[in-house]
């Protein structure tokens, strides 16, 4: 097997994940979330859309200028202002990237653009050609392509790598595909698109059905390689594709993808995650994979047993390997007397078998109170011999 290619991740937590109700960021937060993508080795950051107000182009400029050995975009609508506006913002990065999008849905064209199928088709070509006249890099993304007819999307994606466009973003913006339509239309278009083997093509999904994850996997598997995500999954209605879930989902089953890798450095994945939440205020759901609070944490009996003997029965990945600290074996009334004895010991009680028995007894009558038993709880069972302590 040769070197294995690269699929690029293109963030855009500053960009579509900030389009989330409640997420807007001032620049200085803006500021801290761009170095930490760094630090996560991101390889291109949409730090925003500069069209969309004065305060839009002034974060994007400062991100520009401010950051080395990452790729920066900036969001342009398919008109000369906002190309304009966006190549303004970014003219002094170290590679800067203008995203023109235009949607081809005849849904989008008729009721949103009021704009004929041709006409759509001469925009593209015009607005790609102009933003290349400033840009070396250009992304052309397809907005709405999952719902757009397949045929008119290859004379679109076409038209666009004509013109100039060295990226070919295929937007599911409303999460409406499922992952063998997505794998299939990656497929559909590289098998028909004139040049195509020539750009880099992306995936760019959405989580209205909780499909992100599983399409943008999907897309890697057709030949995507670049994928477009946020931290936590954040952005408009259910969110983007969650860059934790994919980045370790290609890490833990890199047999499923061929031969591909990633420069993320995936130990960074839960500062990230932890920085985002804090400066939008939106927390992270203790259930949600690789990055949530229970992510490693176990209090079944039987998994708490399994993990002390071997943490392989219960666990796909090191919590280490995305930044946590240890593996939690958490005490509730789920737990068992396995889990209760490797607890006890770290707090320095060794029991003898017939004390473990009766301490497990008097832990479990408090389980079934208490949500959490915590070790001072524990020490309390140990050392007075009772089972319930005076405020539960
Ligand atoms: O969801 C979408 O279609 C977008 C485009 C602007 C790429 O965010
Ligand atoms: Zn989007």
């Amino acid at each position: 097997m040769g070197d294995p290619e690269v699929v690029k991740f293109f963030d855009t937590t500053l960009r579509d994940g900030e389009q989330s109700p409640g997420a807007t960021m001032t620049l200085a937060e803006k500021i801290q979330v761009a170095d930490q993508l760094v630090r996560l080795n991101v390889d291109i950051i949409e730090a925003g859309f500069p069209a969309a107000s004065p305060g839009d182009l002034a974060s994007v400029k400062e991100i520009a200028q401010r950051l080395r050995g990452v790729a920066v975009a900036g969001l342009a609508r398919a008109n000369p202002t906002d190309i304009e506006a966006a190549w303004e913002a970014l003219r002094e990065a170290e590679q800067p990237v203008i995203h023109v999008f235009l949607a081809t849905s005849d849904i989008h064209l008729r009721h949103k653009l009021k704009m004929s199928n041709e006409e759509a088709l001469q925009q593209v070509k015009a607005m790609v050609t102009y933003a290349r006249q400033f840009c070396p890099i250009v992304e052309f993304s397809a907005e709405d392509a999952t719902r757009s007819d397949r045929d008119y999307l290859c004379r679109i994606v076409e038209a666009a790598i004509k013109a100039g466009a060295t990226t070919i973003n295929i937007p599911d913006t409303v999460g409406y595909t499922l992952p063998h339509e997505y794998e299939a239309l990656f497929y559909y278009l590289r098998e028909r698109v004139p040049g195509i083997e020539n750009v880099t093509l992306s995936a760019h999904c959405h989580d209205d059905l909780g499909m992100a994850t599983a399409n943008t996997l999907a897309a890697i598997k057709a030949g995507a390689r670049q994928v477009e995500v946020t931290i936590n999954g954040l952005g408009e209605r259910a969110g983007n594709t969650a860059i934790e879930e994919v980045v370790m989902a290609l890490h833990t089953r890199p047999e499923s993808f061929g031969n591909v890798d990633t420069r993320i450095h995936t130990q960074e994945l839960l500062a990230t995650s932890q920085l985002v939440s804090r400066v939008t205020s939106i927390p992270v759901q203790p259930n949600k994979a690789v990055v949530g609070a229970n992510a490693f944490a176990h209090e079944a009996g039987i998994h708490q047993d399994g993990m002390l003997k071997n943490r392989l029965t219960y666990e796909i990945m090191t919590p280490q390997s995305v930044g946590w600290g240890d593996t939690r074996l958490i005490l509730g009334k789920h737990s068992g007397r396995h889990g209760l004895d490797a607890r006890l010991r770290e707090l320095g009680h060794k029991l003898d078998a017939e004390q473990l028995k009766s301490a497990y007894r008097r832990f479990v009558v408090m389980a079934d109170q208490k949500k959490n038993v915590s070790d001072s709880d524990l020490i309390y069972i140990v050392e007075s011999g009772m089972d319930t302590p005076a405020a539960i």
